[in-house]
């Protein structure tokens, strides 16, 4: 089921009953349809424990015919685990990873990189949009200076495909940051939370915005888009998935009951699940952007290429939202200050969109001149980048 409910909460005094809406997270969303009923499925007699099993070993072709490679899978049922784990096999103790400052394994993992590569450490490059230039990554490199045994080794360049930002990188940006990190010895991982989503923006192949693009690990999610709790680690070499192998059982996540996240894996990839997922939820932020771009008291302050608005609405705006029972995110900016984030997932309702357009479209009570007031003057629209 594409467009299902998201089933509103009713909130409400005197006998008034707002259904209320989120857009907080892609993390709400409940595990769609397909995905459940696969585990539910999958629930009937007994199977080969720790990744035996018939699920698992289907998945690892699977995930071989969608990367159209020979491709080595570990599940695990969460982002920051699948981070950790990847750059913990590609960096060693006196390690530095590369990547963004504002990147989900700086800002919101605990420090599980350091944790899992036993110490490794994080050089942070600036960038608009959280993504790293092609020049800003030579700079780092430069700075930092390669085999000086007095400075960390480089070991791996990380980039979020989509950034946090909800941008995507082009496949020509990531061939060329692939081909700098390589050639200072070190090895490209994506942190590939919403994969999906950048995948339908791009049109581009799994094969073409992974491994044939340089990339040697990345950490598939699938949780924000239709799942219940798998996303899968991913690598193309086998050196790196012999050392993980071990890693992954040494962290506690080579499951007893393996069959559980594999089904849900393998249900991801069955009927194009996660592009009709991905591009329903595309399609919906589109549309909260173009009602937002209508408004000239309304920044956009990123593109919008995937599921992701981030923008600055005026406090009365935000008000009628919530009137209409519709919340979104306070964010803060690192140049701009306080704003919001608006995150939309494959199950928002049509009746949740179009709420957020009417509301976009009418004049909000400050805004109706009282009678005999001069006329407002309408401030110059200040569109998103
Ligand atoms: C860019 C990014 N990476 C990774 C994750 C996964 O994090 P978690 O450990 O919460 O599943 C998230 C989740 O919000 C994310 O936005």
């Amino acid at each position: 089921m594409l467009v299902a409910e998201f089933g509103p909460a009713f909130l409400g005094t005197g006998g008034s009953r707002i259904a209320t809406y989120h857009f907080n997270s892609d993390n709400g969303a409940p595990v769609c349809e397909q995905v459940m009923n696969a585990i539910l499925d999958c629930n009937r007699g007994t199977e080969t424990a720790y990744g035996a099993d018939q699920f698992t070993a289907t998945l690892v072709q699977a995930y071989s015919n969608f990367f159209e490679c020979q491709t080595f899978v570990f599940p695990v049922p969460t982002g920051t685990a699948g981070n950790g784990l990847a750059l913990g096999a590609v960096t060693p103790s006196y390690g530095t990873i590369f990547c963004h400052e504002g990147a989900h394994i700086v800002t919101t993992e605990a420090g599980a990189p350091e944790f899992y590569s036993g110490g490794g450490r994080m050089t942070l490059l600036p960038g608009e949009h959280r993504k790293i230039s092609l020049a800003t990554l030579e700079d780092g490199l430069q700075r930092h200076g390669i085999g000086n045994v007095h400075h960390m080794a480089v070991s791996a360049l990380s980039l979020t495909q989509a950034t946090e930002a909800g941008v995507v990188y082009e496949l020509d940006e990531i061939r060329a940051l692939s081909a700098i990190a390589h050639e200072a010895g070190m090895k490209v991982h994506l942190d590939g939370a919403r994969l999906a989503n950048a995948l339908v923006h791009l049109d581009a192949t799994p094969a073409e915005i992974t491994w044939k693009a340089g990339v040697d690990i990345l950490t598939f999610g699938t949780t924000k888009n239709g799942t219940m709790n798998a996303e899968a680690v991913i690598t193309f070499d086998p050196a790196i998935a012999q050392v993980l192998s071990f890693m992954h059982k040494r962290a506690g996540h080579l499951y007893s009951k393996m069959r559980y996240i594999s089904v849900q894996l393998l249900s991801y990839l069955e009927d194009d699940l996660w592009r009709r997922n991905a591009l329903q939820a595309n399609r919906n932020a589109e549309r909260i952007a173009n009602a937002l771009r209508q408004r000239s008291d309304v920044e956009l302050v990123h593109p919008v290429h995937i599921n992701e608005v981030f923008a600055v609405l005026p406090p009365r705006l935000v008000r009628a939202l919530g009137e209409e029972g519709i919340h979104v995110r306070p964010w803060s900016f690192q140049h701009k200050g306080a704003g919001q984030r608006m995150v939309m997932s494959y199950c928002d309702s049509i009746e949740q969109i179009q709420r957020f357009e009417q509301v976009c479209r009418e004049p909000i009570n400050s805004e109706i001149s009282p009678p005999g007031s001069p006329p407002m003057i309408e401030r110059k629209a200040v569109r998103g980048p």
